[in-house]
């Protein structure tokens, strides 16, 4: 047992504030981070207005909410993770910028803690790298929507531990998920399988072989998907998936992970998906 129960998530998007909701509901104590307060606020907003819908549908007790809220608390200050036994790093695919908040929480958190990243394709031997602790870092991959799906994809850097494999697992196992692990290669399991599919379904809209409708259809209704790919890339966001699909060529090298042209057009036109209100549907 590792006797993990402070959890510090850095990054309050829809993927951190999933994480820290999740971690709520199984019994941790949860500090979320981000650079401002109004990006923590909607962060909470979420965490909140989802609980609620819960207690709504009958399936959570009002006095468990305001329980779990209660263990909800909210920093702009990285140096709060001092006390976290388990520090989640989810803010946006930039190897930089992840680099610099592994090599500061470095200095700042208690030995034994374990970093994690939810890092969706970059590497974790090279995150790991920024640390003097890489046998402490690990990739815990959540899936959105967090609360909801039943995956966390566990992945260990070259240098990664037996004990800390462990303690992610357990971590998984507390908050009811499925876990699976995979080698650092790029995309890991599920979005070297997944992300390359969405990619070939901008091609095709991009080359007119069927409308977003026909598309996302087909794929619901002849292969039983939950939702088509072109929903799943705006649930996801369209930056999200391009910079899965700009690792995976740049690490493969192979011409099969090229992003679709159209991603990146939308992608610089600022059409992320339902978090911008447009992508290839609007919202
Ligand atoms: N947060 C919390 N709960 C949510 C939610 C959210 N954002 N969205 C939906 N839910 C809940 C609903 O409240 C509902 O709960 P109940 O069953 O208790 O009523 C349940 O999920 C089902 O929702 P809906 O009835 O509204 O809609 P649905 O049945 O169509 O399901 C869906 C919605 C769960 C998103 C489903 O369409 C689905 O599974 N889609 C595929 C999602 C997927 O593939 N995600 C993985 C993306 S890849 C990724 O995240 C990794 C990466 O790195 C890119």
């Amino acid at each position: 047992m590792s006797n993990i129960k402070n959890i510090f998530i850095i990054g309050s998007g829809q993927m951190g504030s999933g994480i820290a909701q999740t971690a709520l509901q199984s019994g941790y104590h949860v500090t979320l981070n981000d650079a401002s307060d109004e990006a923590i606020n909607r962060g909470i907003k979420n965490i909140e207005k989802n609980l609620t819908r819960l207690v709504e549908k009958g399936k959570l007790e009002q006095g468990k909410k305001d329980e779990f809220l209660s263990h909800l608390q909210k920093t702009i200050e990285l140096r709060e993770a001092a006390d976290a036994d388990l520090i989640i790093e989810a803010v946006y695919e930039d190897i930089n910028v992840k680099k610099k908040i592994f090599a500061e929480l470095d200095r700042i958190a208690k030995p034994g803690a374990l970093f994690a990243s939810n890092t969706s394709s970059i590497s974790i031997t090279e995150i790991a790298s920024s640390t003097k602790r890489p046998e402490q870092v690990i990739g815990m991959h959540f899936f959105n929507p967090v609360p909801v799906m039943k995956l966390l994809e566990i992945t260990r850097g070259l240098a990664t531990s037996d004990k800390a494999l462990e303690m992610a697992q357990e971590v998984g196992n507390k908050m009811g998920k499925v876990t699976i692990v995979s080698k650092d290669s790029p995309g890991f399991i599920v979005n070297r399988l997944l992300d390359p599919m969405l990619n070939e379904a901008v091609n095709m809209l991009d080359e007119g072989v069927g409308t977003v409708e026909d598309i996302d259809k087909g794929m619901v209704n002849g292969c039983n998907h939950p939702m088509g790919p072109l929903a799943l890339t705006d649930l996801i966001g369209l930056d999200v998936i391009l910079a899965v699909m700009e690792v995976l060529y740049r690490e493969y090298g192979d011409p099969k992970y090229r992003p679709s042209p159209l991603l990146r057009k939308m992608v610089r036109a600022g059409y992320l998906g339902r978090k911008t209100g447009k992508g290839f549907y609007q919202y």
